[in-house]
């Protein structure tokens, strides 16, 4: 009898009509299917994984055990499991813990119970796995050979546990893989951040003002998307040169002091915190809707908004309005929680097509070659992000030009 800790297992059928869906639509990781089933990688190895809870991600669970894998299944989200989703996979014989709307403290006892499981390799998404181990666990750490992060945030964080000598494993940023962040950041984030607003508020897009903060890969994956429905785009920025380009993309530039009274939406995505505080709700119009797409929320600072406010009423699902002294309203979505996965069902389906056959090859790599890895952030080598790439041209008839030997010899020497 495996563990697990979810909802209801009665939402089985419902979850496993999704993950049917989602895989029918993943040319990529169907395609490395073949090889792991063939292969086995991953026989006798146990993978922890602490990714949003969703279709896509079961896609990848199940890659993986087909691949040999003993795989634990967490959330990386209080608000983004679907609880059908975990249903399912419990069914089909995966340790999954999580459930949506899990408290602060059911939240970690999840993560524990994943890590009890005393993993080979750790997927995570944003580093709540990572931060376990190198505090409170580290007994737990017995078999580690190394890991992969997901997100921008996540490679952050372990990034500043390398640079204080502090990492204890070998960890790919698979975030920095151009197959990751120029498609799931932007395009990703872009499209689910906009749907999920959409379909949340029912709300117009066209001739409202969408204000951006940050416009970093996924800031600008959004705003791209914002404009496209019509809206007017501000952007706030703390870096020059990406202010600079939002502004040569055509794009308002602001400090959120300025954009705070002329936005109707404001979505922050800036991996920083406190990025909208009292000041900002001071100048902001009544009917304002504010929500974050950036991996923790706090990117918008709501105790500073539930103090301020006289009144708190749910409008809508998802929606919280906040009534300030003055009268004027001011709605926060999913709890200021990534809105793209707490109030909606994360990137379209082709994305994390990409984005977890990055995680594949990469749990595969970290298999053959972290034990000769020193603990450290690495970036995922650079064959297996074009392989991912190429399956993607692939799974759709295109091919593309390769160099012709001139051409080799040309591009690798100076003289003309
Ligand atoms: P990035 O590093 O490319 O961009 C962040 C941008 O925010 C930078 O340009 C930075 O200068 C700017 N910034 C930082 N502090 C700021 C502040 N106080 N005010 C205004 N701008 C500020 O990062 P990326 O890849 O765009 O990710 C941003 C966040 O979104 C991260 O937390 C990441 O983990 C998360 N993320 C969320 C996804 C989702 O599905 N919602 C998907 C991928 C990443």
């Amino acid at each position: 009898m495996i563990k697990h800790s979810i909802r209801d297992m009665s939402l089985e059928d419902s979850g496993t009509k999704k993950i049917k869906w989602a895989y029918n639509n993943m040319p990529v990781l169907r395609e490395i299917e073949k090889e792991f089933i063939k292969e086995k990688p991953f026989n006798g190895i146990k993978i922890a994984v602490s990714v949003h809870v969703e279709a896509k991600t079961a896609c990848l669970v199940q890659l993986l055990r087909k691949g040999g894998a003993n795989v634990a299944l967490t959330g990386c989200n209080p608000l983004s499991t679907q609880d059908d989703v975990a249903a399912a996979l419990v069914a089909d014989g995966v340790s999954v813990f999580c459930w949506y709307n899990a408290t602060k403290s059911e939240y970690r006892n999840h993560l524990i119970q994943t890590i009890d499981f005393e993993p080979d390799i750790v997927i995570d998404d944003g580093g709540d796995l990572a931060e376990l181990f190198h505090t409170t666990h580290k007994n737990k750490l017995t078999n580690i050979i190394g890991g992969c992060e997901e997100t921008t945030t996540g490679v952050h964080r372990l990034k500043i546990l390398e640079n204080e000598n502090k990492l204890l494993y070998p960890v790919i940023a698979v975030n920095d893989a151009r197959c990751k962040h120029l498609f799931d950041n932007r395009y990703g984030t872009g499209q689910s951040t906009l749907a999920a607003i959409m379909s949340t508020t029912n709300l117009l897009i066209a001739g409202k003002t969408v204000v951006v903060a940050g416009y970093g890969m996924c800031g600008k994956g959004i705003a791209m998307r914002a404009k496209a429905l019509g809206a007017r785009v501000v952007i706030t920025e703390i870096d020059p040169i990406k202010a600079a380009e939002a502004l040569m993309e055509g794009i308002e530039v602001m400090t959120m002091n300025q954009a705070a009274s002329c936005g109707d939406f404001f979505i922050t995505v800036t991996g920083c915190r406190d990025v909208i505080t009292s000041e900002h709700y001071a100048k902001m119009k009544d009917g304002a809707i504010l929500s974050n797409a950036g991996h923790f929320d706090v990117e918008v600072n709501i105790p500073e908004l539930e103090k301020l406010s006289v009144k708190k009423e749910e409008k809508r699902d998802n929606i919280m309005g906040y009534q300030m002294p003055d009268g004027r309203w001011i709605n926060i979505l999913a709890e200021g929680r990534l809105v793209n996965l707490a109030a909606g069902d994360g990137h379209p389906v082709e994305i994390m097509d990409m984005s977890f056959a990055l995680q594949a090859l990469s749990a595969r790599y970290i298999l053959e070659n972290g034990k000769n890895l020193k603990p450290g952030v690495y970036d995922i080598p650079k064959e297996l992000d074009d392989r991912v790439g190429l399956l993607l041209l692939m799974s759709k008839s295109i091919e593309i030009d390769t160099l012709t030997s001139e051409q080799k010899f040309y591009i690798n020497h100076w003289e003309i």
